[in-house]
């Protein structure tokens, strides 16, 4: 089989490097493997050799393949043996002089079309190159760690990167088993960018009193339909780590608000609550995150009014119909693509970014009640619901007994704007839709990155097209008049293609 690279050099024998050097070598690569530290490299190596054993006796491959790869890993004794790579990726300290230094010392070395790849997830492309006799060979590699499991890699331009360098990396990665997603040096680049929302609106929901942090947590798995909670992520990255990357990427915007820290994880990271690692964070390890509490109940309606329909609530009709409940509808459209029912003596809005009082108010109706955005009604197990201020208590009971009926678990949470997951997902379409106006990367690989290397079941600009862009523009418009923080400022594309009624995809 010919490959793009035949021989491929690996500079750091850490967490990153060997992941990377084992890739290269699965996929046929000659690898040649250097650490400034003495033996590191020759120890990543025969780890390798153990890990890739322990697959091949659990049948995940054949012990000659496992062995093959392993023979096709050298350890490099020093800079001169990478004189006949055609690519070198380096994975060494998070550090632009140190970088800058090494790709300067592999110029001397290498031939004048070896590509030279960084695995930073922090610097910029641009600015390692600066210096270099050939910057147009300079790339992005990102992977994303455990690199050996991660599909991703995002493949970064710097300013004067060569579109065939990018291009033969990008070649090489999918040689490699992997997804590559093109896209531009910009701070963050794509995942580590458009993730912020998933952890900033946690944040800003947890210090606005929404809910407790496990209810947060649980809301956004089981309503979200997110794999982790934003807290029990941030246990499992370190909260230390996760804030170094809130600030870079906030400090190479200028400060944006959109980007801002949270006091909240800046006071546990001086507490030294990091996480899992040191047995403390958001929760206790070994405990973890506890139990979900019993729901709350309340009675079956006999019937409910659908008062204005939208696309976004239609899958909740249905499973109300089928359930065996009565549907009476008015057959009118909600303007902002939201939706009102009423079970019992509730108003069930769902949520366009308004608190209940003031849905209540502003929209005339009795005992609001605030449903929280579920990625899909049809099959959520659970739903965050929100009383205004002058709703009953018995009123509650009926919303909450209306969901119970369906099956579906409730949590009721405090009466703020954007709720929960609405906020949270209306956030990371801006963000991605940002990404895309910018040119960081087009629409298709902003949410291959998002699923791809940070598990979302969706991407953000799928989730967007599909739950309707007239509401989640709502919800970041009234956000933002609620708060007055140009953090939910819309993205200039998200507008558009809401006034156009488009969609991204
Ligand atoms: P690490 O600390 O596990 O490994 C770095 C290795 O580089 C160490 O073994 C160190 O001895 C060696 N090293 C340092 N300076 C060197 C030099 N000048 N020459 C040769 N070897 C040198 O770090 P990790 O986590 O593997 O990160 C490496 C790079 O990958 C960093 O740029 C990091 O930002 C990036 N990255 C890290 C991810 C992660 O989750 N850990 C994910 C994606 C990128």
């Amino acid at each position: 089989m010919s490959l793009t690279f035949n021989t491929v050099g690996v500079i750091g024998a850490g967490t990153m490097g060997a992941g990377i050097a084992q890739v290269a070598a699965q996929a046929g690569c000659a690898v040649k493997l250097y650490d400034a530290r003495d033996g590191a490299a020759t120890a990543a190596i025969a780890k390798t050799g153990d890990t890739l054993a322990a697959l091949a006796a659990k049948g995940k491959l054949t012990a000659e393949a496992a062995a093959a790869t392993v023979a096709r890993m050298k350890a490099a004794v020093d800079l001169a043996d990478f004189h006949d790579c055609d690519l070198v990726i380096e994975a060494i300290v998070e550090d632009l002089g140190a970088k800058q230094a090494l790709f300067k010392s592999l110029e001397g070395i290498c031939s004048e079309t070896t590509v030279l790849g960084t695995n930073t997830s922090s610097i910029s492309i641009t600015a390692i190159a600066n210096g270099l006799a050939r910057p147009h060979n300079v790339v992005g590699m990102h992977f994303f760690n455990p690199a050996p499991l991660m599909p991703l890699v995002e493949v970064v331009r710097g300013h004067l990167t060569a579109p065939e360098a990018a291009q033969r990396v990008a070649d090489a990665a999918l040689e490699w088993k992997k997804t590559p997603v093109p896209c531009k040096s910009t701070p963050g680049f794509i995942a580590n960018r458009v993730a912020r929302p998933y952890y900033g609106e946690a944040f800003r929901a947890l210090e606005s009193g929404a809910a407790d942090v496990a209810t947060i947590d649980l809301v956004m798995r089981e309503a979200g339909g997110f794999k982790l909670g934003p807290f029990e992520l941030l246990d499992l990255i370190g909260l230390d780590v996760n804030l170094m990357v809130t600030k870079s990427v906030w400090n190479a915007y200028y400060q944006d608000s959109r980007y801002r820290p949270s006091l909240t994880q800046e006071e546990m990271v001086a507490g030294g609550l990091f996480g899992r690692k040191n047995g403390r964070g958001f929760y206790r390890y070994p405990e973890g995150v506890p139990a979900a509490p019993a729901s709350p109940d309340g009675p079956k309606p006999t019937m409910v009014q659908v008062l204005t329909e939208s696309g976004a609530l239609a899958p909740l009709v249905e499973r109300i119909k089928a359930a065996g409940i009565k549907v009476q509808s008015r057959k009118e459209e909600d303007p902002f693509g939201a939706g009102m029912l009423r079970a019992g003596n509730a108003t069930i809005c769902l949520t366009d970014g308004r608190t209940a009082t003031q849905v209540a108010f502003e929209d005339e109706v009795p005992n609001a009640v605030t449903l929280d955005l579920s990625r899909n009604f049809a099959t959520t197990k659970r739903v965050a619901l929100a009383k205004g201020d002058l709703t009953t208590d018995a009123a509650l009971k009926d919303a909450v007994g209306l969901f119970r009926a369906l099956g579906i678990d409730v949590s009721v949470v405090d009466d703020v704007p954007g709720l929960i997951a609405a906020r949270t997902i209306a956030m990371l379409a801006n963000e991605a839709a940002d990404a895309v106006v910018q040119g960081v990367a087009d629409a298709a690989g902003v949410d291959t990155a998002m699923k791809l290397g940070l598990g979302h079941p969706e991407g953000p600009l799928a989730t967007a097209d599909r739950i309707g862009l007239t509401l989640i523009n709502a919800i970041l418009v009234n956000l933002q008049a609620h708060t007055g923080d140009d953090r939910y400022r819309q993205s200039i594309l998200l507008q558009r293609k809401g006034w156009a009624d488009g969609r991204f995809l």
